[in-house]
C-alpha cells in the first residue's frame, strides 16, 4: 500500500555492517525488499561504522568499505531522493542515546546475548564496545521511533533486547519510545552458501566459493556457480533435491521471478552442468543492472558524498529531536 505523502507514515530502520563485500543473500533477503517497501515509510538505511570498530579494523579498508555499501544500498534500488543512506558515525545523537540506554541496561542482559557470547570467546581481551554493541543497535532505532527493523534471524534477539530496553526507560521515565517491531525476511529469501548449502550465506565467510558478491565481474560469478555444491543425484530431481540444487534453483527464481510450474519444467532431468550455467547466467543478468548503476554513482564524483551529507542532515533532525525529549525526561540539561 501506497500511503500519499502529506500522511505521516511510520518509519523503518536498517543497518549494515560496512564489512564490504555484499553477496546475492543480502540483496535477496534485505536489499531488495527494502527497496521495495521503502516509500510505505520514512526511511532509513544506517551503515554502521561506529558498530564495525568494536572489532579492530584497517582505516583505509574501513574507509573504502563505508563507500562502497553506500554504494551499493543505492545501485540496488534504495532511493536517496526518499530514503535516508546514511553514515552512523555523522549523526552524533546515535552516541549520545547509547550512553543514555547504557545507564539503563542491566550489565546481565548484555552478557547473555548469544552473539556477544561468540565474539567474546574468540578473543583473549574482550573491548567493553563488544558488550556495548546491542545498546548502541537499541540507540539506532530508538532515536528515529523506527516502528519496523528488517533484520536476519540472527538479530531477532538484538530487537528483543531494544524492547527490553525502550520498555525499562518508558517506565523509568514516562512514555518515550516506539516499539520496535522486527521484520524478518520471507522463508523464500534465504539464500545458503555456495559450498555448503547447509548454513546461510555469510559476508563473514571468507572461502572463495562461499558466496556470489553484488559486484562480482561475470566470469567470477560463473566460476562461483559452476563449483557450487550440489547432491549425488544424476540430474535435476526436484521432489527428492538435496538443499544444494534447492538454494541453486531458488536462486534462480528469485532473479528471474519464474513460477513454480515453470521452474519444473524447465529444469526437471537437466543435468548439473546445465543447471548451473543457467543459473549463473540469470544472476550475472540479473546483476548488470545494479553493477552498472554502481559504476555511474562511484564515477560521478561527489554525488556519494552529497547523498551521505544530505541524508545525514535528514537523519541529524530526527536524532536531535529524540535527544532533546530524552535529556528533558531524563532531567539533564538540555539548553532553551
Ligand atoms: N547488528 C546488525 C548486524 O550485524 C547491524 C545493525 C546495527 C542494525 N544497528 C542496527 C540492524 C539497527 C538493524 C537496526 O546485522
Amino acid at each position: 500500500m501506497k500511503v500519499p505523502f502529506y500522511c505521516m507514515r511510520p518509519r523503518v530502520l536498517s543497518g549494515v555492517q560496512p564489512s564490504g563485500n555484499l553477496h546475492i543473500g543480502n540483496y535477496l533477503g534485505a536489499l531488495k525488499n527494502w527497496a521495495r517497501i521503502q516509500y510505505d515509510y520514512e526511511s532509513f538505511f544506517c551503515i554502521v561504522d561506529l558498530h564495525a570498530i568494536t572489532v579492530y579494523q584497517d582505516p583505509g579498508e574501513l574507509r573504502a568499505k563505508i563507500r562502497e555499501t553506500a554504494g551499493v544500498f543505492i545501485a540496488a534500488g534504495i532511493d536517496p531522493k526518499h530514503s535516508a543512506v546514511f553514515v552512523q558515525s555523522s549523526v552524533p545523537g546515535h552516541v549520545e542515546l547509547s550512553w543514555m540506554l547504557t545507564c539503563v541496561t542491566p550489565v546481565g542482559w548484555l552478557e547473555r546475548m548469544t552473539q556477544y557470547k561468540d565474539k567474546a570467546a574468540k578473543q583473549e581481551s574482550v573491548g567493553d564496545g563488544l558488550l556495548q554493541y546491542p545498546v548502541l543497535m537499541a540507540a539506532d532505532i530508538l532515536l528515529y521511533q523506527a516502528a519496523l527493523v528488517p533484520v536476519g534471524e540472527d538479530q531477532a534477539q538484538h530487537l528483543e533486547l531494544t524492547r527490553d530496553i525502550a520498555q525499562r526507560f518508558n517506565s523509568l521515565y514516562g512514555e518515550t519510545f516506539v516499539m520496535p517491531a522486527t521484520g524478518l525476511p520471507a522463508v523464500g529469501a534465504r539464500v545458503m552458501g555456495l559450498d555448503d548449502p547447509t548454513r546461510k550465506m555469510s559476508k563473514s565467510e571468507t572461502g572463495a566459493g562461499h558466496a556470489v558478491a553484488l559486484l562480482d565481474p561475470p566470469a567470477v560469478i560463473r566460476k562461483k556457480i559452476m563449483r557450487a555444491t550440489t547432491d549425488s543425484n544424476p540430474a535435476v530431481n526436484v521432489a527428492n533435491a538435496g538443499p544444494g540444487v534447492l538454494n541453486l534453483l531458488g536462486i534462480h527464481q528469485a532473479f528471474t521471478g519464474w513460477g513454480d510450474e515453470a521452474m519444473k519444467a524447465h529444469f526437471e532431468g537437466m543435468r548439473y552442468g546445465d543447471l548451473k550455467k543457467e543459473v549463473a547466467e540469470a544472476v550475472a543478468t540479473g546483476l548488470e543492472p545494479l553493477q552498472r548503476r554502481y559504476r555511474e554513482i562511484t564515477s560521478e564524483p561527489g554525488y556519494l558524498d552529497g547523498i551521505l551529507r544530505e541524508s545525514a542532515e535528514r537523519a541529524n533532525a530526527v536524532a536531535n529531536t529524540t535527544v532533546r525529549t530524552v535529556k528533558e525526561r531524563m532531567g539533564l540539561y538540555a539548553a532553551p
